[in-house]
């Protein structure tokens, strides 16, 4: 229970200014990017935004003594609700812990806080000829601490991988307010349990991250981005298949149906060619022109096996951006189409990629939604989104049936239920049944060792 005295502990913990109880503010911190519907309990009681990990770790102190929820928050741009505070308590916005620690050159790594923006980490690192290569669709607006927290991916995770595959290191704080170090500099090290891996992707229900180290790799100095259109889905979805089993790697290979090419049109003007019903956005790099083009070539000979109806390199660094950026704002682009919808995040093993889009259409004509499909096919995680109006009579008992039969398809193909949202609340009905009785008793353990009183970002994860 939040009192007037906890409140006061607090203010004198991060300044009156940092500390935001109004009716509106709380308000505003009751939602994310998830589409979960607004209700009003989940508005969190306070509002707390900490600059230093000192304070993050007194806070942590006071709601360990007085059982008050914490729920961390990066940029809320996650899609299954894990920034929401549903049992109310604090919402503990990261967003002011924004500073580079150390751009270390010389060993190729950065330590930054939490709340910095990813896409000024990446602009920082590429300043000095460094690559971060994770690039979450919102990395724009998302922040590095929710990154970890999410284990996020992004487009480039087809050649260089997620969020994980980078953090060397962390800093975190407990539940009790211990401040904990994890990893370090070191290539390798094996000195007692992975620590940092165990906090990654913990959706917040472990620890507060308050500072990362992750490694870079080396800019590469040359980028192309090619635009390809099939007259099927099927079409598009095979030749990243057979792109990928002629030993192409390219950095990122995304592919969108004709509801999501139709979307796109229409909200910025293009004129789509006649019969395109699906569009691939590729990204290829490498050292110099030549690498560049020889992997244009070989992809423009896989295209047209598959029977390309348009294959096109983008010409300038802005049109490429224009791809990307329709790309990235295809989320957001689907959920105007209709009144509800609901973002289903399927990774599958690469090879069961064109069998599950296959599936999911097959399910949307059971059900009579449209379904529309896009996602990161290079590395088989797919973005199914079903459209619909939940408050039409028997259409949400539908909608969970179709979502029950899209997770169904994944599993029996070797997938799972996410690939890089998390669970957070929106996945928790289907969790256990996707890792397995023995999988949630042994995260309930960790979860119980690290979290004993239950206050860290409850509600999460499990029902
Ligand atoms: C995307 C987000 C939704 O790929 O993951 O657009
Ligand atoms: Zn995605």
């Amino acid at each position: 229970m939040m009192t007037e005295d906890i409140k006061k502990k607090i203010r004198d913990i991060v300044g009156p200014d940092n500390v935001l109880d109004s009716e509106l503010d709380r308000f505003g911190y009751s939602y994310d990017s998830s589409f979960v519907p607004l209700v009003p309990a989940n508005k969190p009681d306070l509002v707390v935004r900490p600059t230093t990990t000192d304070e993050v770790s007194q806070v942590m102190a006071i709601a360990s003594e007085y059982e008050i929820p914490v729920t961390p928050r990066g940029a809320a741009t996650g899609r299954t609700g894990g920034s929401i505070p549903v049992k109310g308590g604090i919402s503990l916005a990261l967003d002011r812990m924004t500073k580079i620690v150390e751009l270390d050159e010389r060993n190729m790594m950065v330590t930054a806080e939490a709340g910095i923006r990813t896409f000024d980490l990446y602009n920082a690192c590429a300043a000095k000829g460094l690559f971060y290569p994770p690039d979450p669709a919102s990395w724009k607006y998302s922040t590095i601490g929710g990154n970890v927290a999410e284990n996020s991916g992004g487009m480039r995770a087809v050649k260089y991988g997620v969020t994980k595959n980078y953090v060397m290191g962390l800093e975190v704080v407990l539940a009790d307010g211990s401040i904990l170090r994890t990893g370090g500099k070191m290539i390798k090290n094996v000195t007692g349990y992975d620590l940092t891996s165990l906090f990654v992707g913990s959706e917040g229900t472990l620890g507060v991250i308050t500072n990362v180290l992750l490694r870079l790799i080396s800019m590469p100095k040359k980028r192309g981005t090619l635009q390809i259109m099939f007259r099927s889905l099927d079409d598009g979805c095979r030749m990243i298949h057979d792109m990928l089993q002629d030993g192409i790697v390219p950095a990122a290979s995304e592919i969108m149906d004709d509801i999501c090419l139709g979307v796109a049109a229409r909200r910025r003007n293009i004129d789509l060619p006649d019969g395109a019903k699906s569009a691939v956005i590729i990204e290829i790099d490498g050292e110099d022109e030549s690498s560049l083009e020889s992997q244009t070539t070989r992809i423009a000979n896989v295209a047209r096996s598959c029977e390309a109806l348009v294959f096109r390199a983008a010409a300038s660094e802005k049109e490429a951006d224009e791809l990307w950026s329709i790309r990235r704002g295809m989320s957001s682009a689907v959920a105007t189409l209709a009144p509800n919808r609901f973002s289903e995040d399927i990774p599958v093993p690469r090879d069961a990629f064109p069998e599950v889009v296959r599936r999911i259409k097959k399910i949307a004509q059971k059900y009579g939604f449209l379904i529309a499909v896009y996602g990161h096919a290079g590395d088989g995680n797919l973005h199914p989104s079903i459209l619909c109006d939940i408050s039409k009579p028997g259409e949400e008992e539908k909608v969970h049936h179709a979502i029950e039969e899209i997770f169904a398809a994944s599993l029996s193909l070797g997938g799972t239920l996410s690939g890089e949202h998390g669970i957070g609340i929106t996945k928790q009905p289907y969790f256990a049944n996707a890792v397995g009785e023995v999988a949630v008793r042994t995260m309930k353990a960790v979860k119980a060792a690290l979290d004993p009183k239950g206050i860290l970002n409850p509600g999460k994860i499990w029902l």
